[in-house]
């Protein structure tokens, strides 16, 4: 047990601040947690004002008498929640905008809690697997914002080219093919609003009524919904330990005679289920398309996030197959959601089909946004954002695994093979249904969403559980109620 007093240096009135930290050595509470909920109480007692500054991590652990690293993982945490800010050069400070107590929104797909009394309050959310939205360089993005709405004001604010801001179109040939090895160019980028908006673009430009696509199952059904707005059909492949069945997609295309136009992947993380598609079902797929003639729709939502050395390169990325290959992937998992900003890379001949539909849709998109984006990118903060939230959301899903093998009743009832990268676990449940367990864990306060929300009818006794946007106090709590809600005295429906 040690204890000391700590001097936390001037807030804005310039008042040098000391706080009484007592952190415990023997508590089973870590020491980076008792950290982080001092200086959370210090900040709600209003001792510690918006905008002090925080010592450097160094003097606070010679102060407290704890290793360097428990203060970074404990300032890391705090400004990862919002409580605290990194200035560049200038250390950490309390945030001028403190957190405050959000519900998840009508659609379940948010949720912010910080102090543990908070969270208790709050329904909380499980996403399938969305990012840490209060890491998001939004700062940044505003400044980018402001300066790019000055420079197009300048040169006219008037219509523009249906396929994207060309600045955008050029900076992300560049990102992709530097850090996804591609080869494309400007000429055969689309932007799009998110990669939802690409899935519909593409069905509506390139499919016609009856026409076939195939798509992983279970799988994203989103996409499927996309691909009938077009009227046409969607046959579902299934989905083993190495990816998609691509023998039995080959069976859908020999019985289909040519109206199979199109096949849907997520190779990278198969959605839902995270599983990478192996090396030899990728040479599989590139000798089915090639020769039944079928595009690739290559949907890489969440690229950068591969926690295990490096990940296999898209599909998009074969040179002799790059002619149908339509490579979709979007700014939601890597920056947020609500950005809305999406692309397609395709064949120059797509690419025209893809613009002309889109003039008719909405015209273009939002350039101030486009070239604010392109800016972040070339400025390398994009890339930047992207290394710090690996790390942050690698030790989220260590800490989740961790969770879930160290408590017996979640260890009896969840399976889960440990994916290599992305935002989410599949979760296979074993003795109890997906439905049982969202009606209890709902009954508590979480949300989640069943397995049957990714097949294409039926149950899946499984449910993927975004990690990402919850720090690791936050599972914690979720783990607490799981674990609540699979107490043999639930009652929990066995099988
Ligand atoms: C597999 C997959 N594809 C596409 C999307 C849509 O992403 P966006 O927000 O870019 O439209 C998602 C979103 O969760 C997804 O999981």
């Amino acid at each position: 047990m040690g204890g000391s007093r700590t001097n936390i240096s001037t807030g804005p009135a310039g008042r040098p601040w000391r706080f009484d930290l007592a952190l415990d050595n023997g508590a089973s509470v870590p020491r980076q947690t008792q950290l982080s909920r001092a200086i959370i109480q210090e900040i709600q007692r209003g001792r510690l004002l918006p905008g002090a500054t925080l010592p450097g991590s160094r003097t606070l652990a010679a102060q407290l008498e704890v290793n360097r690293k428990v203060v970074v993982a404990a300032v890391g945490e705090l400004v990862a929640q919002g409580w605290l800010e990194a200035l560049p050069a200038r250390g950490t400070r309390v945030a001028l905008n403190l957190p405050t107590l959000a519900v998840a929104d009508a659609e379940g797909r948010r949720s912010v809690g910080s102090a543990p009394a908070q969270r208790r309050a709050a329904v909380v959310a499980v996403s399938d697997g969305v990012p840490d939205a209060r890491i998001a360089p939004v700062d940044q993005l505003a400044r980018a914002q402001r300066r790019a709405l000055r420079a197009l004001t300048r040169t006219g604010l008037g219509y523009g080219d249906a396929a994207g801001d060309p600045v955008l179109r050029d900076v992300l040939a560049g990102f992709v093919n530097h850090a996804r090895g591609l080869s494309c160019s400007s000429e055969e980028v689309v932007l799009t609003r998110g990669s939802q908006g690409a899935l519909s673009l593409f069905a509506l430009a390139m499919l016609e009524p009856g026409d076939v696509v195939a798509a992983e199952h279970p799988g994203y059904a989103p996409a499927w919904r996309a691909f009938r707005l077009a009227r046409a059909e969607v046959v579902h492949v299934p989905v083993d330990a190495e990816g998609l069945r691509t023998d039995e997609l080959e069976a859908h295309a020999r019985r289909l005679k040519g109206r199979l136009k199109a096949v849907y992947v997520t190779p990278h993380h198969q959605y839902p289920t995270t599983v990478a598609m192996s090396a030899e079902r990728r040479m599989h797929l590139r000798r089915i398309c090639e020769s039944h003639r079928l595009y690739i729709v290559e949907d890489d939502y969440d690229y950068e996030y591969h926690f295990e050395g490096a990940p296999l390169l898209p599909l998009s990325a074969t040179k002799d197959l790059s002619s149908r290959c339509v490579y979709i992937a979007s700014l939601s998992k890597l920056i947020a959601p609500a950005l809305r900003l999406g692309y397609i890379i395709a064949d120059r001949s797509v690419v025209a089909r893809l613009s002309s539909v889109r003039e008719l849709l909405d015209r273009q998109g939002d350039v101030v946004l486009e070239r604010a984006v392109a800016e972040l990118i070339e400025d390398g903060e994009v890339q930047r954002h992207a290394r710090r939230a690996r790390q942050l959301y690698r030790e989220r899903r260590d800490h989740l695994l961790e969770q879930l093998a160290t408590r017996p009743p979640l260890c009896a009832a969840l399976a889960c093979d440990p994916p290599g990268g992305g935002l989410a676990l599949w979760l296979r449940l074993r003795g109890v249904t997906a439905e049982e367990l969202v009606r209890r864990a709902h009954a508590r306060d979480l949300t989640l969403t069943p397995g049957s929300a990714h097949a294409a009818d039926g149950s899946l006794p499984a449910f993927r559980f975004g990690f990402a946007a919850h720090t690791t106090e936050e599972l914690s709590a979720i783990c607490d109620t799981l674990e609540a809600c699979l107490e043999p005295e639930s009652g929990a429906k066995r099988r």
